[in-house]
């Protein structure tokens, strides 16, 4: 028997004020964005905001349904339509952003399983690692370098 270890580094910011100029322009839209969420189950809103290498910024909130797994999440409504509408661009960087009707979220909130799985598809397509910055609606913000660092040992193509 053999075994690996997989080493995944994850940054933390203070806060949104800390991040690069860029990167909190892109996290104000994923913050613009979460507002148009439409989740009147959960109450519970995200947005995503990316940027391509072509310079246009795409965001997508989550939107449910009354057939709660009809619903997709942000990540996944900014990204499918990102590939949709410049099938050709790489993807640099994706900010994520949630808040609560509920309750303070003040922790970073990081993408689901299979928003880690849909991401995956794109970081291999393109072989560019993307930069995943995210957030609750206020405090630490947390970056992964790529997305391999939150999906470590991910199933893509290769496997197939
Ligand atoms: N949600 C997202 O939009 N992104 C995630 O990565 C986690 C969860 C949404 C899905 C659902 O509308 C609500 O948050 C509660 O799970």
């Amino acid at each position: 028997m053999k075994s690996i270890t997989i080493t995944a580094t994850i940054e933390l910011y203070e806060s949104i004020d800390k991040l690069p100029v860029d990167v909190i322009k892109l996290m104000n839209t994923a913050i613009e964005a979460r507002e148009k969420a439409y989740a009147p189950y959960s109450k519970f809103n995200v947005g995503a905001a990316i940027l391509l290498d072509n310079d246009e910024v795409i965001s997508g909130s989550n939107q449910e349904n009354a057939s709660y797994p009809s619903g997709l999440c942000a990540e996944r409504t900014a990204i499918y339509y990102a590939g949709a509408k410049y099938p050709k661009a790489v993807i640099k960087r994706i900010a994520i952003s949630a808040t609560s009707l509920n309750h303070a979220v003040t922790s970073p909130i990081p993408p689901c399983g299979a928003c880690r799985q849909a991401i995956a598809e794109y970081e291999v397509k393109q072989n560019v690692p993307i930069e995943i910055y995210f957030m609750g609606e206020r405090g630490e913000v947390a970056k992964s370098n790529s997305l391999g660092d939150l999906l470590p040992f991910a199933f893509d193509k290769s496997n197939l």
